[in-house]
């Protein structure tokens, strides 16, 4: 049995700093820009049911599996499970599957921080009041305009990634530790408020009907593995980011008890987030099928007419900026410490390059909104390209992977070791992680791509 490692990136101070900072990492647009929207897309409630699924029996056993690899391994992705392999005797490719992680996460940020860059703006379109009374067709409009405009996007699109740079080469303990603690919290306390709003419109139980009441005819191949992405998606996983949170986890916190934590959290934030926009949607006569500008052209409306809406909907975007930032850096994290470990590179040299080269990308599809909308390959902008390869096939195939590795590879000694699991509970741990998630990843992806 390898000795126990230290990670020379810094550890977290306590338990509950580790449980901030994944809960910051998953806590973000995908949780309230992304899950409703998906949702709509996908016709609610079956997408939805198939998500919470995806979430209990695919996510926590994947959670798990990538928090225990970043403990035992307690470096960059790639290094880890290179080093991990060669504890278990096995081929020292599985370190590509880090490789893998850092790309998927290069692609998720660069589009990432272009739509964080939004909220940002709409920080100060709502304080500014221009909602004030608006109708529905004036605020969807107002958001078609904004993203018609190529520099407005570009400035917001460089300040958050300039804001993510600067708190990731801050490092472990002083960067990434602080942000979260009062965030999350206060985020929580503002999205129940909306969804009180939200129940005073008179279209809650449509709302409710529309998310829980599955209709199966909607489910498509498609739309299952919509909802396999976004649970990937949404609980940061597959990609290194919560590897390399847990390589700063001290050896004695338990895994299992602060996956589920987690998993619990950011699940009950997607739904509240639905809760808050589906009664608006409704009552507002919009069809649920309004794509990814959704919380943009949803909300406001209901900020422009509730008492207090100027200062409360400021404060709802701007909460969801921080949420963006605590999710963002947990993307750059790895690759920043695979260029410390293997290029020699101070952090804050190693967070301005990977940093860089995610904001270039970024630009492509930042114009792909606009100047150059016309491109599209198998119809979807290079914009919705990036965000589907990374997100509905990277990201849950990098789960397969780690489980794979966690629940074939590593040896029983190993993983109940590092787990501190023993009886029916690690059974039901290895059960999951070795055919369940899997087996259930594979058929998703393969159905999807037209061969099952
Ligand atoms: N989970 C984050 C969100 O919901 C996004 C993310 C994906 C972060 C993958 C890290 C890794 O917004």
């Amino acid at each position: 049995m390898p000795a126990k490692r230290k990670s020379i990136h810094g550890e977290w101070s306590s338990r509950l700093a580790f449980i901030l900072a994944a809960t910051g990492s998953a806590v973000g647009l995908g949780n309230i820009w992304r899950f409703p929207y998906v949702a709509g897309e996908n016709g609610g409630g079956a997408f939805v049911l198939v998500y919470l699924l995806c979430v209990a029996s695919v996510g926590i056993p994947v959670m798990m599996a990538e928090v225990m690899l970043g403990r035992r391994g307690r470096q960059s992705p790639v290094n880890t499970m290179y080093t991990l392999a060669e504890d278990e005797r096995s081929s020292t490719h599985w370190q590509y599957l880090g490789v893998m992680g850092m790309v998927a996460g290069f692609l998720i940020l660069s589009f990432y921080s272009v739509v964080a860059g939004w909220t940002m703006a709409y920080v100060f379109r709502v304080a500014s009041g221009v909602f004030d009374g608006a109708t529905a067709e004036q605020v969807s409009g107002a958001f078609t305009v904004f993203v018609s405009d190529p520099e407005r996007l570009l400035g917001w699109h460089t300040i958050f990634m300039v804001m993510t740079i600067i708190v990731v080469s801050r490092g472990v303990k002083s960067g990434l530790e602080q942000a979260v603690r009062f965030l999350m919290p206060t985020l929580f306390v503002l999205l129940v408020a909306m969804v009180g709003y939200a129940m005073s419109t008179g279209h809650f139980s449509e709302a409710l009907a529309y998310l829980f009441r599955p209709d199966f005819s909607r489910l498509t191949g498609d739309s299952i593995l919509a909802a396999l992405g976004q649970a990937f998606f949404s609980l940061s996983l597959g990609m290194g980011a919560i590897m390399i949170y847990g390589s700063y986890l001290s050896h004695t916190a338990s895994i299992p008890r602060t996956a589920v934590i987690i998993a619990a959290m950011d699940t009950s934030v997607a739904l509240l987030a639905g809760l808050a926009i589906f009664p608006i949607v409704f009552a507002h006569g919009l069809e649920p099928e309004l794509g990814s500008g959704m919380v943009f052209k949803v909300l406001p409306i209901a900020f422009g007419q509730m008492p207090g809406g100027t200062l409360f909907g400021t404060l709802f975007f701007l909460l969801l900026v921080f949420a963006a930032w605590t999710s963002a850096i947990s993307l750059l994290e790895p690759m920043v410490t695979w260029l410390v470990e293997n290029r020699g590179m101070n952090r804050v040299m190693a967070a301005a390059w990977s940093g860089l080269a995610a904001w270039s990308l970024g630009v492509v599809s930042l114009l792909s909104l606009n100047v150059w909308s016309g491109y599209t390959l198998f119809g979807k902008s290079f914009i919705e390209l990036v965000e589907f390869i990374a997100t509905n096939v990277m990201l849950p195939l990098g789960g397969l992977l780690m489980a794979v590795f966690a629940a074939w590879v590593m040896s029983r000694e190993s993983s109940q070791d590092e787990l501190h699991l023993s009886g029916s509970t690690y059974r039901t741990w290895r059960v999951l992680a070795r055919y369940v998630a899997p087996v259930a990843v594979a058929v998703i992806l393969l159905t999807a791509i037209g061969i099952l």
